[in-house]
């Protein structure tokens, strides 16, 4: 028998959650792998996927029980046990778990650099979220790089696709770019990339809360460093908004104060989730969203094979090496230390300069 530990959350009000403990037969059935999830990064990020968890289906891709949701991470994890013939114990691999001790897969595919779940409640779901890339396949997999993968992997590839988005499209004409949440992982990879390689061309400005204004100026990647209630001091030119935040009053501001000086506006998370609003009618360009799992296939069909993967190679190794230096990793485990560091996120007071590292079992 091994026993399952989860952290689940109330799907109707996030700040209750509790712990699940199961216990499972370990007689797998052919083609399951059982896997120890050993840690995962934990940022706003998650939380979104929470928020979003009915309308964009996060929730299904680790169901439990009726009315809670298992939150979806970015971690690794190893195979304890495994009744597929191509995945051996001892394998460890980087990819999409629950907030939880354990992940019961149906692997399916024998690629040297990764396999995926084909379980049948995640076969609608984006494959780029099924598949486990195996560290034995990855030449550039280091056990001492493993907290900055988990941690900027997923949220710098949005920050990379997101430029390679608005390059695509001329920068729609504007000279500047306004990003929000500009203290939060997937801004700063996204200005980072802009200040290497549009420099001159487009202007980045980050918009921030008072609290982290210093930490964003610090980094020297923005052009600009603007406090949410200061937006009437950006200078009225052509310009892009990305809004990272989701909230409704900081997007109307700024909507209203560019007015037909913006040319795009880009959705692309709620890190103010509770600031959120329902449909309104801003002044400018409808705002439009952008889901990484949808530009990652179509450049894919572009591109073809590898071709994707090695351009993110190239700029990661560009971006990495600072945003270590600007970020630093803390590891928590056991059930009391993640509850605090998820209510932490949840409640905005995470700290910006920190990477939170979490283990559900304690180490
Ligand atoms: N569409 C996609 O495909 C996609 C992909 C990846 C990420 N995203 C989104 O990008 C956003 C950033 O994610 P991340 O993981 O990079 O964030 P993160 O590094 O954890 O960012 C934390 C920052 O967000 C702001 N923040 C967080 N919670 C807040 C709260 N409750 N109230 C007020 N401010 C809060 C603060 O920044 P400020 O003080 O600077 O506002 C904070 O420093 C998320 O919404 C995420 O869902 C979207």
């Amino acid at each position: 028998m091994t026993t399952q530990t989860d952290f689940i959350v109330d799907k109707t009000n996030l700040r209750n959650c509790q712990w699940l403990q199961t216990q499972r037969a370990t007689q797998l059935h052919s083609g399951q792998v059982l896997l120890a999830i050993d840690s995962f990064a934990f940022t706003a990020n998650n939380i979104t996927y929470a928020v979003a968890g009915d309308s964009m289906s996060y929730w299904r891709f680790f169901p439990t029980q009726e009315g809670w949701g298992r939150i979806p991470v970015w971690g690794y994890a190893d195979v304890v046990e495994s009744a597929n013939s191509k995945i051996n114990v001892g394998e460890r691999v980087y990819g999409y778990f629950p907030m939880s001790s354990h992940l019961l897969v149906n692997a399916a595919g024998d690629g040297k650099r990764s396999w995926y779940d084909q379980s049948e409640h995640r076969s609608s779901l984006s494959r780029v979220y099924n598949q486990y890339l195996r560290t034995e396949g990855d030449p550039s997999y280091s056990a001492e790089n493993e907290a900055a993968q988990m941690l900027f992997r997923p949220l710098f590839m949005t920050s990379f696709l997101i430029d390679d988005f608005l390059s695509d499209n001329n920068f729609f004409g504007a000279s500047q770019i306004v990003i929000t949440s500009a203290s939060s992982k997937t801004s700063i990879g996204l200005a980072h990339t802009i200040h290497r390689n549009r420099a001159g061309q487009c202007k980045a400005i980050g918009l921030t809360s008072h609290s982290n204004l210093e930490f964003v100026k610090s980094l020297g990647i923005y052009d600009e460093v603007v406090t949410y209630d200061n937006i009437e001091s950006i200078h009225k030119a052509p310009t892009i908004s990305v809004d990272m935040a989701g909230n409704g009053s900081v997007l109307m501001d700024l909507h209203r104060h560019l007015a037909d000086q913006l040319q795009y506006s880009c959705l692309v998370g709620v890190t103010h989730w509770e600031a959120r609003q329902g449909a309104q009618q801003l002044p400018g360009p409808k705002p439009e969203l952008f889901f990484a799992p949808s530009r990652i296939e179509k450049r894919n069909q572009d591109w073809g094979s590898g071709v994707l993967d090695s351009r993110l190679a190239e700029a990661w190794q560009h971006f990495i090496g600072e945003a270590n230096e600007w970020i630093k990793p803390s590891t928590t485990t056991g059930k009391v230390g993640v509850e605090d560091i998820y209510q932490l996120t949840l409640a905005g007071k995470a700290r910006a300069d920190t990477g939170y590292i979490l283990s559900v079992v304690e180490q």
